[in-house]
């Protein structure tokens, strides 16, 4: 494991001017955040450097168009900081903004987004960021598999060091990946290419696997059951030996929906007009063994289809984990969601702000921005 430079390695901050990389992309509904808990978790780094009297130039990107604003985050940081909307990311008024910063107060810049050049990652974007600060500090875990300008160029220009969010979810999700035992893997959600890696690797590593969401589906059309009109992917595991693994375990009934109505069933039983939508209550309960059991359980992604109401299957099984003693690590926004709704957060060890990046740190024991952080400290340090 590398061990990155952390916020708390450095000590002489009065009056420098720090370029943060926030987790701020939140959901935001007529213009009002609609859930804080990633401004929560970047909530102590933004303190630790106010209170250490840097000057902060916040920056982040929010939602899927370029267009989009950090207007509302901005609302919702002046509650707790003294913080400038830029209301642009580069330009004069950035420029003056910045000038006129006073240590302890925050600039917050707009969607890093709305300039073209943070996807592809061109150097000219982090260099001209990299020019408003001193100090480079990343907290924006969420965000630290994307090799975008704002997350990887810039440590090429300061030196850079991890924030309090980014350090917690590292040391959280390095000690998952080598659980105590017994230990279950709950894996939901849609996005198979993403998640098989994590399959075929956690399977050496747990106990074992439950397959829940979307994903279970490609499990039963496999076993040459109908799935109807479920989602499935590409993948054909028909031959794979993952079919009869002794460590998988599927749902054992079905919430589907098709012309007759919505029912819950099991698998065997879906019509080719049906489509599967969520796990079904005998699943959760059969599942109670190997949660109440386990030291460790690591989950991502929803049992069933979210976006579409299907959320009983995801509800019921954090309720259960709750319930566990053992030391629970959960991610994804809509399993998160679901946590936060239920007010369940502190019955978990750690939820994670990252949902891709917790899988990719997963798969890979290391991200983009990890690896810009160590290539800086090598070249900061010697
Ligand atoms: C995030 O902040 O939630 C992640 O970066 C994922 O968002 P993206 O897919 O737009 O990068």
């Amino acid at each position: 494991m590398h061990s990155i430079s952390k916020l708390t390695d450095y000590s002489d901050w009065e009056g420098k001017y720090v370029i943060v990389r926030g987790g701020l992309n939140v959901p935001v509904v007529d213009g009002l955040v609609t859930n804080q808990f990633r401004i929560k978790r970047l909530a102590p780094t933004l303190k630790y450097l106010t209170e250490a009297k840097a000057r902060v130039i916040l920056i982040g990107h929010i939602g899927r168009q370029s267009n989009e604003t950090l207007k509302p985050v901005y609302d919702v940081l002046s509650k707790d900081f003294d913080v400038i909307f830029a209301g642009e990311l580069l330009g004069e008024q950035t420029t003056k903004l910045r000038d006129q910063l006073k240590p302890g107060q925050i600039l917050l810049l707009e969607n890093v987004r709305s300039d073209d050049r943070e996807k592809t990652n061109d150097t000219t974007l982090a260099h001209d960021l990299a020019a408003l600060g001193e100090i480079y500090v990343d907290d924006a875990f969420a965000a630290a598999h994307r090799a975008h300008a704002s997350v990887v160029g810039i440590p090429k220009y300061l030196p850079s060091y991890a924030g309090l969010n980014f350090i917690n979810e590292y040391n959280e999700l390095s000690e998952v990946m080598e659980p105590s035992h017994p230990s279950l893997f709950i894996l939901g959600g849609a996005k198979f290419d993403t998640k098989m890696p994590l399959v075929n690797k956690y399977l050496n590593i747990y106990d074992q696997l439950f397959v829940g969401g979307a994903f279970a589906n490609d499990f039963f059309k496999a076993q040459g059951l109908s799935v109807g009109t479920s989602l499935v992917s590409e993948l054909d595991l028909t031959d794979s030996p993952l079919l009869n693994h002794p460590k998988i375990i599927l749902p054992v009934d079905v919430v589907v929906k098709g012309p007759q109505g919505t029912r819950t069933i099991t698998p065997n039983k879906v019509t080719d007009d049906e489509s599967i939508l969520d796990i079904g209550p005998e699943t959760v309960s059969k599942l109670s063994v190997p949660v109440l059991a386990a030291k460790t359980i690591l989950w991502n992604g929803p049992m069933g289809n979210y976006e579409n109401g299907f959320t009983a299957g995801t509800t019921e099984l954090a309720k259960l984990v709750a319930k566990a003693d053992a030391k629970s690590l959960v991610g994804g926004g809509d399993t998160v969601a679901t946590i936060e709704t239920l007010n369940l957060s502190d019955q978990f060890s750690f939820i994670s702000t990252g949902g891709g990046a917790m899988l990719t740190f997963l798969e890979h024991g290391t991200l983009p921005a990890i690896d810009a952080l160590n290539e800086n400290q090598a070249t900061t340090k010697g």
